[in-house]
């Protein structure tokens, strides 16, 4: 998605944006520009189509562009085709007000219609510079200043925006307004920076301000002054990022990818003592006593990707530990369909990021039923995050890699901790039980780093399966969920198309893609469906697959059906999910390597869809 950055301060703004804007090329970009405010209070305006070293280049790294003000922006196309003609800044004639934007204005051909009317004309396809011209257009009509002209311009857009704004006539401020998309302000001493996602201005400042929903600011050198739309001062409060700068580097790893995976013991670990109080789980810490949760009569989950995914693995411990019902939903189909929600449920919705448009768009769909809604997220301050009745933070650090891997594991820790709560507090699960299976969860970080020491027999299985055209993931109960997520991440990052198969459906069609040599993938963790796996596998390998076993240290006869098969430490079946899935997360990652590929930067992906 877009990233958008700005800065206001003593120093050359220039080499800031452009430092600034490198470190959201994570959310996937096809073009990216500057403008900068001089001396002379004169803007010069600089985009480039394609990666941000072109802009780089362009401005001698930043160097031939002077002035201490300045907005950037790198663009994903969502109205109009990659150019640089598209690409951000836009401005308004003579350059009264030019701006950037990360969003999507729905009506924008409307106000293009209205705005053409009055005289104006447009030199690209996009939205954004029907927002930024009709901020001009109040800006003119009523002679007022920007806040005002900014706010008309909001009560008339329809759609999502993080619109930051440089005037001619206010040489020394920023104005920006925020609806649905992310952004951050950060101040420190006499220097005010803005970005979409924290690892931006994490070397400049950990002091930020989080904009809410329909507000604007009024943004001067170390200063930010909070609107809302009826244009009165609001407060706010600073939040100090505890996540260090070099978090969001790479850290000695190859790829954030690597690292992030490497993490997971740390983010599995911290989600889950974030929820404990005195050795026992506390939803009450977010606003969810055991009296609300013993009441909730059925559960809702509802994401996108691989947080759909942890979804589909906490339905089955949900179930299995409260005997509560769970229906698990993709965030884009449940925001269409009218769903049915009992009173008493409860919606839980599922986003790394905080910002998918349609994780949001279910939220509020949930919202507006009268249900109650929990967050899952990794973003503090994400739109999800605010507008959920409660929401539990997964810690899980920044997850820059656009194939989410630590992020999906402390989600696990977050539908366990669900599931024991609301067995625990419904009388399902006996303390003995309880306990029991708490002190499971606390013991899974040292099975995850037994299992990365290992990581060389999935390089090595990777190789020889990297000229592959076709994969297949089987597995039953859990152990098919976790088959969804392997799916995935082999797809998304390596491009070897590979499905996800409930193991017992293969024979309803499927299997007659089995050719000689195709792999398959059997998870094989769930005593009680093991020999049924097993089975299915053996007739895949009778039709001349190439077998992968995924199974815990102990069923080595696993190696009498299987060609290759990697172990997992042995854990509480119901959560064992969290160790199967990171074989499967290496093997996409050495397939991707394997094959050459930009591994935490894949072909059209975003690590957050803020569009629908
Ligand atoms: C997972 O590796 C993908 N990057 C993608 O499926 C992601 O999980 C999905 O887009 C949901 O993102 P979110 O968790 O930020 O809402």
């Amino acid at each position: 998605m877009c990233g958008i950055v700005g800065y206001i301060g003593d120093r050359q703004a220039a080499p800031i944006l452009l430092d600034s804007l490198s470190k959201l090329e994570y959310r996937g970009y096809d073009s990216a520009g500057i403008a900068i405010r001089n001396a002379e209070e004169d803007v010069q305006v600089l985009k480039a189509k394609g990666r941000l070293n072109i802009l780089a280049e362009k401005t001698d790294g930043g160097k031939a562009v002077t002035g201490t003000i300045g907005i950037g922006h790198t663009r994903w196309a969502t109205h109009g085709e990659p150019s640089e003609n598209n690409a951000h800044p836009h401005t308004a004639d003579d350059r009264t007000v030019v701006g950037v934007h990360n969003g999507i204005i729905e009506n924008y051909q409307k106000l293009k219609e209205k705005l053409t009317k009055r005289g104006y004309s447009f030199y690209s396809q996009t939205d954004t510079e029907a927002a930024v011209k009709l901020v001009d257009y109040y800006y003119r009509k009523y002679n007022c200043g920007p806040k005002d002209a900014i706010s008309k311009a909001m009560v008339r857009i329809r759609g999502s925006y993080a619109l930051v704004l440089m005037f001619n006539d206010y040489p020394d401020e920023i104005w920006v307004a925020r609806k649905d998309s992310p952004m951050i302000i950060g101040t420190i001493k006499n220097e005010t920076f803005i970005a979409s996602d924290v690892p931006a201005i994490l070397k400049y400042t950990r002091n930020v301000y989080y904009i809410d929903n329909l507000e604007l600011a009024r943004l001067t050198a170390g200063k930010a002054e909070f609107y809302n739309l009826d244009g009165d001062i609001t407060d706010k409060e600073l939040t100090e990022i505890t996540w260090d700068a070099e978090a969001a580097e790479k850290g000695g790893f190859e790829h954030f990818m690597m690292k992030e995976i490497y993490e997971q013991p740390k983010a599995v670990g911290d989600t889950l003592n974030s929820m404990l109080t005195d050795g026992k789980i506390d939803f009450g810490k977010i606003g969810l006593s055991d009296d609300i949760i013993k009441n909730i009569s059925q559960i809702y989950i509802v994401a996108c990707g691989s947080a759909w995914h942890a979804g589909m693995v906490s339905q089955y411990v949900i179930e299995e530990l409260s005997g509560t019902p769970v229906r698990v939903e993709l965030a884009s189909e449940f925001r269409y369909r009218k769903p049915i929600l009992d009173r008493n449920g409860l919606v839980v919705v599922i986003s790394q990021s905080g910002e998918t448009a349609d994780s949001l768009a279910a939220l509020r769909e949930a919202k507006e039923k009268g249900i109650r809604t929990l967050a899952v997220v990794n973003v503090v301050g994400s739109s999800i995050a605010r507008e959920a009745d409660n929401v539990f933070y997964t810690l899980a650090g920044p997850e820059i890699s656009v194939a989410t891997t630590k992020a999906y594991s402390a989600q696990l820790i977050a539908g366990y901790c669900l599931a024991l709560q609301l067995g625990f507090s419904k009388g399902v699960l006996g303390e003995p039980e309880y306990m029991r299976m708490i002190a499971e969860l606390q013991a899974l970080p040292d099975k995850i780093e037994k299992i990365l020491q290992d990581k060389e027999r999935l390089q090595w299985f990777a190789s020889k399966i990297s000229n592959k055209k076709d994969v297949f993931f089987v597995g039953r109960g859990i152990d098919y969920a976790v088959s969804l997520e392997g799916s995935l991440k082999m797809k998304e990052i390596s491009y070897v198309h590979s499905e996800a198969y409930a193991a017992g459906e293969l024979k309803h069609g499927t299997i007659s893609l089995i050719e000689d040599g195709t792999p398959v993938i059997g998870i094989l963790t769930q005593g009680g469906l093991y020999e049924k796996t097993v089975s299915n596998m053996a007739e895949c390998k009778a039709r001349g697959a190439y077998l992968c076993g995924v199974t815990t240290y102990g069923n080595y006869e696993t190696e009498e059906t299987a060609d290759f098969v990697t172990y997992v430490p042995k854990a509480d079946e119901h959560f064992i999910g969290s160790l199967a899935v990171i074989p499967l997360q290496l093997l996409g990652y050495y397939l991707s390597v394997s094959r050459g590929l930009d591994v935490d930067k894949p072909r059209n992906l975003a690590k957050s869809v803020t569009v629908e």
